[in-house]
């Protein structure tokens, strides 16, 4: 595996794969590497001659300080992980290379930005696709892999891709679990051990919510999430601190992102929910239709 961290180096590789015909997959990546970016990985390397993965903690998506300066780094034991996935390139640039000058750019993306992450994160989604346009310019992939936990991310790579007319493939990838069911983060790391033990209730009540949405509405299921997690600590006799706190639920339509309000509303449904605990937010998602 290369690691390559300037966009000279990375231009006169991808360079080469295209003369010699290859196809690329790119995987973007903030680093902090775990099995959920891995499976991306292992997707990409099925389906490509070359693949490459970057690394970059992208500060302009990043809405809160303290979650920047406290997002997990580290590059060197990323690097190895990428190495035995069978990643062929690792670029991983600086800020300064990225983004040799300020950037005025600005996205929009309509309704689909309107729901969930967006209201709460102003400016994210507009960050997240400036450094996706920038890494398909300069990877100029045949696919790009990207998870449903960021189920909403996907929707709003695809509007990019609508808006600038680049014939990229986006391959959704599913979201892998610990074994007791919480999501894969890095931001797991900075669960305490109780706050941890907790966490997999976010999944297993998602899971009851799916079970319940045979019989029930979707008001019902809504408020049986919501309550179900904010009563958790109180329920369990857990002290106060472990309590979950739900920003939001959002059970939509699974191409529009619009909440629905009764089952037949859409053929494909999903559910997506942000939690924080201990002040760490976590997100995941579950497939109603
Ligand atoms: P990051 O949070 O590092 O995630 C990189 C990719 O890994 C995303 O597509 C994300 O959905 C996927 N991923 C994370 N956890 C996963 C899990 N448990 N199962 C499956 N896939 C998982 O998402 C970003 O970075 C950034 O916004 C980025 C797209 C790189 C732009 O900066």
């Amino acid at each position: 595996m290369q690691t390559i961290t300037t966009i000279a180096a990375l231009n006169a590789a991808i360079e080469e794969a295209k003369n010699a015909n290859k196809t690329i997959g790119l995987v973007p990546t903030m680093g902090a590497l775990h099995e959920g970016h891995l499976s991306l990985i292992h997707k990409a390397r099925e389906q490509n001659d070359l693949v490459v993965v970057s690394v970059f903690v992208n500060p302009i998506q990043f809405n809160n300080k303290e979650d920047l300066a406290k997002y997990p780094r580290t590059v060197e034991a990323d690097c190895e992980k990428l190495s035995s996935a069978g990643a062929d390139i690792a670029f991983v640039p600086s800020v300064e290379e990225m983004y040799p000058e300020p950037v005025n750019t600005v996205y929009h993306f309509g309704p689909i930005e309107e729901v969930m992450e967006g209201p709460r994160r102003p400016g994210h989604f507009s960050g997240v696709a400036v450094v996706v346009r920038r890494l398909f310019d300069l990877t100029k992939p045949n696919r790009a892999y990207f998870g449903e936990k960021d189920y909403q991310q996907i929707a709003i790579i695809r509007n990019l891709l609508e808006q600038i007319k680049y014939p990229i493939e986006i391959v959704p990838c599913p979201i892998v679990r610990a074994e007791d069911g919480l999501a894969l983060s890095s931001r797991n790391m900075r669960l305490s051990a109780e706050a941890r033990a907790v966490a997999p209730h976010i999944y297993a009540t998602l899971q009851q919510a799916v079970e319940m949405s045979e019989v029930e509405d979707v008001e019902t299921v809504h408020d049986f999430v919501i309550d179900t997690l904010s009563s958790f600590h109180e329920v369990n006799g857990l002290d106060e601190n472990l309590k979950f706190e739900p920003e939001y639920f959002e059970i939509v339509n699974d191409t529009t992102l619009q909440p629905i309000s009764d089952w037949k509303d859409a053929k494909g449904i999903v559910g997506c929910i942000a939690v924080w605990l201990t002040g760490v937010r976590l997100i995941d998602m579950v497939r109603f239709r």
